[in-house]
Order: structure tokens, then C-alpha cells, then sequence
């Protein structure tokens, strides 16, 4: 287990050319954002449109965040893009949903590509139609060599999901005999989230007014600092990141400490 452990580390101080995922960031840009993207339903309802035409737009609204994020040379870019509650909604809208991961991927990915970008998942693969599947499979594939931004979807993604099978998998090595109780760390669990891989995220952003959690990152949001901008997700853009990595390099982050 330990000897794992060393050389994940290793092979993660390599990608990320500095620092490991629990080690504070001390950088005016933020290594890692994560973004809900909310408000595509209220976006579209105030221009009398169906909720899907707000979806769209939210695509078109990523694709420009993206550009904007890989300028400002942000390292780790996740958005919330289908929480394990978004199975609640009607099934119309989320088959819309699950499609738009491979019609985003089928026009953006050759860009993505271009520009070095390395596309990941963070969520249960389980319940997701084979076609978003293997569009998002295809591109994780296809751009796992690249070592620009990460761009990481969170899909079908629950915050106490994930925490919940990272506590069942340790468990099962204690069990197995692989691992005692007291060598459980914050790092095993942080090991053993679909982000196991990542720095945790420096900066969240919120647009749509909405001033809550949603249970996004749970785990890792513990020290990220907080941004809320009263615009709806398609309405979102380079400027707002902007505004938000300013904002950003203005706190004052102490980790706890003074
Ligand atoms: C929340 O807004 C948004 C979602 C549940 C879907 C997010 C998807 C996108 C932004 C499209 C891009 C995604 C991919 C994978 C290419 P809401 O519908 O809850 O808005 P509301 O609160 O105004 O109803």
C-alpha cells in the first residue's frame, strides 16, 4: 500500500511540475477551479424558451470557459455537469442531457486536442447510457497523453456518493487485510475519490444567484475559497472567470493557520 502510495505521488509531482493534491496553493491563479453551472433552466424560461434551449446554451457557454480558463492558465478546470439528483428530472430533459456530452465532444474535441487539453470523469459510470459513455471514454482515451489543462466533468457526480464508496473500498482492503485501521489517513480517502488524481480545487464558482454546495466536491471543496456571481450559466463568460481568478488573488488564505 505504501510503496503505492510513494510512487502515485511521484508520477502526480511529474504531471503537476510542482505540488501534490493536499499541498496548499499559494499562486495568485488558481491551480484548480471547479464551476456549478447553474441557471440554464431560468436562462431559458425568461426568453420563453423550452429548458433544453438553455442547456445548449450552457454548452456554448462552456466552450467559451474553456478557452478563457486554458488563457488565464488555469491548471484543473471541473464542471458540474449532471449530479446523481439530476436523474429526478423529467426524462426528456435528461436524455438532452446525456446527449449533450457527446455532441459537445464531437465538435469540441478536435480543438480540445489542439490545445493540449486532457479530458477526465469524475462520477459513477453507473446508470449512464452507453453513448455518453463512450463519447466521454473516447475523449478521456484520446487525450490522455496531453499535459495542458484538465478539463474534468463531473457526471453523474454526488459528493456523499463518492465519499460513500471511497469509505466502502477502505473497508474492504481493512477487511481483506491489506490495510489496518490506523493507517487510515486523510490522504487514503483523498486517494480513493474520482478525483483521487487532482489538486483540490482553490476557487469555486457559482453563477444563477444560487448560494449553495449542491453537493459538489464535498471533500475537496474544504478549503476552496467561494465565488458567486449573479449571472446565468449561458450568460457566463471569460470576463466573469476573470473577475472571479481577480478576486481570487486578492484573499488572503491562511489554511487554518494565521
Ligand atoms: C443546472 O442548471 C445545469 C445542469 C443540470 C446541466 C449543466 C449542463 C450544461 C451547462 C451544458 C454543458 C454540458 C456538457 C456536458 C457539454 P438548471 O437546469 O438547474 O437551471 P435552473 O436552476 O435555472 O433550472
Amino acid at each position: 500500500m505504501r510503496l503505492e502510495v510513494d510512487s502515485l505521488s511521484f508520477s502526480l509531482k511529474r504531471f503537476f511540475n510542482k505540488k501534490l493534491p493536499q499541498e496548499k496553493n499559494n499562486s495568485k491563479i488558481p491551480r484548480h477551479v471547479a464551476i456549478i453551472m447553474d441557471g440554464n433552466g431560468r436562462w431559458a424560461a425568461k426568453r420563453g424558451l423550452p429548458r433544453t434551449a438553455g442547456h445548449h446554451a450552457g454548452m456554448v457557454a462552456l466552450r467559451r470557459t474553456i478557452r478563457a480558463a486554458n488563457k488565464l492558465g488555469i491548471a484543473v478546470l471541473t464542471v458540474y455537469a449532471f449530479s446523481t439528483e439530476n436523474w429526478n428530472r423529467p426524462q426528456a430533459e435528461v436524455d438532452f442531457l446525456m446527449r449533450l456530452p457527446s455532441e459537445f465532444l464531437r465538435t469540441d474535441l478536435p480543438e480540445l486536442r489542439a490545445k493540449n487539453v486532457r479530458v477526465m470523469m469524475s462520477g459513477s459510470r453507473e446508470g449512464l447510457p452507453e453513448y455518453t459513455l463512450a463519447a466521454v471514454d473516447e475523449a478521456i482515451a484520446s487525450t490522455a497523453g496531453n499535459t495542458g489543462m484538465v478539463l474534468n466533468f463531473a457526471l453523474n457526480y454526488g459528493g456523499r456518493a463518492e465519499i460513500l464508496q471511497a469509505v466502502r473500498r477502505i473497508a474492504q482492503a481493512v477487511a481483506e487485510g491489506q490495510l489496518q485501521v490506523e493507517e487510515i489517513t486523510e490522504q487514503t480517502l483523498q486517494q480513493h475519490l474520482y478525483t483521487a488524481e487532482l489538486p483540490d480545487p482553490d476557487l469555486l464558482i457559482r453563477p444563477s444567484g444560487e448560494v449553495r454546495l449542491s453537493n459538489f466536491l464535498l471533500w475537496q471543496l474544504a478549503y476552496a475559497e467561494l465565488w458567486f456571481v449573479d449571472v446565468y450559466w449561458p450568460d457566463f463568460n471569460g470576463e466573469h472567470l476573470q473577475a472571479a481568478v481577480e478576486a481570487y488573488g486578492r484573499r488572503d488564505r491562511r489554511f487554518g493557520g494565521l
